[in-house]
């Protein structure tokens, strides 16, 4: 049996069965909130260090990680964010004056739990390259063109079933200088907030198909094969919008056995 503590001042209550492995709350009003993190989430991400990845080599940790338990506050904190997202900021492409160029693309999906179960309100963010594969950043100076119509940046706040919809172009591939001839597949990284502001995630969504998957250390970091196959969207005909736009579904799954695999875990 657990410990059982609890907030008089803002009437909730929460109690422990495992260090760390859940947390349920229950406020005054009788509404629960369960903040479980399965152990099972931690197969699917890729270890601090994968050498092959060069940077990870500098940056992962050399001694032990000092664990720093979540007080009730962070876990329970607003996200920051939501309050700022606008009705258009899912849509990529109408961000400036003139269309962006290369093929325009949907990409929808569910933000879900360990039980399948939609996380309502998320906020989801995407960044990306563009259709010749270059971001406006500083440190991206590959030949290859910038899209005056095209940032490349937006988000979205999921709805009450955990749906979230962008609309963008579909991203180039890019070479990245890990090793000789190192091009990254095409794709699109995500932020998603959950319930608080430290449920932050980070991942990378790829496309069916590309031919540059056995070759990318970022992909093969995530070691299980399922695992790794998560970070693939899948080609949704049905959802395509006729003589306009294809479409792709991806689902994010925050935590559980079928977890994606996350950068910042
Ligand atoms: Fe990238």
């Amino acid at each position: 049996m657990g410990r059982v503590s609890k907030d008089e001042k803002y009437g909730l209550s929460w109690f422990e069965t495992r260090e760390d492995a859940l947390l349920t709350m229950r406020t005054k009003a009788g509404a629960s909130m369960t903040l479980i993190y399965p152990i099972a989430s931690n197969a699917a991400h890729p270890p601090r260090l994968s050498p092959d990845y060069r940077s990870t080599v500098k940056r992962s940790p050399s001694k032990p990680l000092i664990i720093m338990r979540h007080t009730l506050s962070e876990l329970t904190g607003p996200v920051y964010g939501h309050e700022t997202v606008r009705e258009n900021d899912h849509d990529l492409t109408i961000q400036h004056k003139g269309e962006p160029l290369g093929e325009r693309i949907i990409v929808h999906g569910h933000v879900l739990d360990e039980d399948g179960r939609g996380v309502p309100n998320a906020l989801v963010e995407l960044w990306q390259a563009n259709a010749c594969g270059r971001y406006i950043h500083a440190v991206d100076q590959h030949p290859a063109p910038l899209d005056p119509n095209f940032t490349g940046a937006g988000r979205a706040q999921a709805d009450a079933s955990g749906y979230y919809k962008f609309v963008t172009i579909k991203p180039g591939a890019y070479p990245w200088g890990n090793h000789h001839n190192a091009w990254r597949p095409a794709h699109i990284h995500f932020s998603v907030f959950g319930y608080s502001f430290v449920s932050r995630l980070v991942t990378q969504m790829y496309f069916p198909g590309d031919p540059l998957f056995p070759f990318d250390p970022i992909f093969n970091s995530v070691t299980d094969e399922k695992a790794r196959n998560r970070m693939i969207s899948s080609f949704d005909l049905e959802n395509t919008k006729p003589d306009w736009a294809l479409c792709y579904r991806f689902n994010i799954v925050l935590r559980g056995r079928n977890a994606t695999p996350m950068e910042n875990k």
